[in-house]
């Protein structure tokens, strides 16, 4: 019995993965205004505010054909751990210390909405 119910959770919590909330998507855009935009840019295309005096630019997070070659493990490292962590410049910072695992997950939810679901430009 408690066997079956483990089970069900875990299918659920894939299924989750799988297909992730527009919720969640939502979840994600309001941490990116917020934390990555200024950088990013509002668009995501790489273009903040900040880039005129960064070496190395951001990631524009709309280019699928690169974006495609990242698993969402790597980006979610990328956030977590900066992007040392991922071989990438320093200038990419970790927000271990401001975002949970959850909102991580948010964001890289959002990313893909970005590069990959959302109608392309
Ligand atoms: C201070 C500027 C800055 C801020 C703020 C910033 N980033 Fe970045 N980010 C960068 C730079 C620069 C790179 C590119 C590093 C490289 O290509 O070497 C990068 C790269 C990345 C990558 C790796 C992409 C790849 O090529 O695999 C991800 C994912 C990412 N950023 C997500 C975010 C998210 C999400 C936020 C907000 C929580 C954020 N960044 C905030 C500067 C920033």
């Amino acid at each position: 019995m408690i066997r079956k119910i483990i089970i069900s959770m875990s299918l659920l919590a894939a299924i989750q993965t799988a297909y992730a909330s527009e919720d969640e998507i939502e979840a994600g855009k309001i941490l990116y205004r917020t934390y990555c935009t200024q950088c990013h840019g509002i668009e995501g295309d790489g273009y903040g505010i900040n880039v005129a005096d960064m070496e190395v630019l951001p990631r524009d997070h709309t280019d699928r054909k690169e974006m495609m070659t990242r698993t969402d493990k790597d980006l979610f490292k990328a956030i977590k751990h900066g992007g040392k962590s991922v071989d990438k410049s320093v200038l990419m910072p970790n927000w271990d210390g401001n975002l949970s695992d959850d909102q991580i997950s948010a964001l890289v939810q959002y990313l893909r909405s970005l590069c990959c679901t959302q109608k392309q430009k």
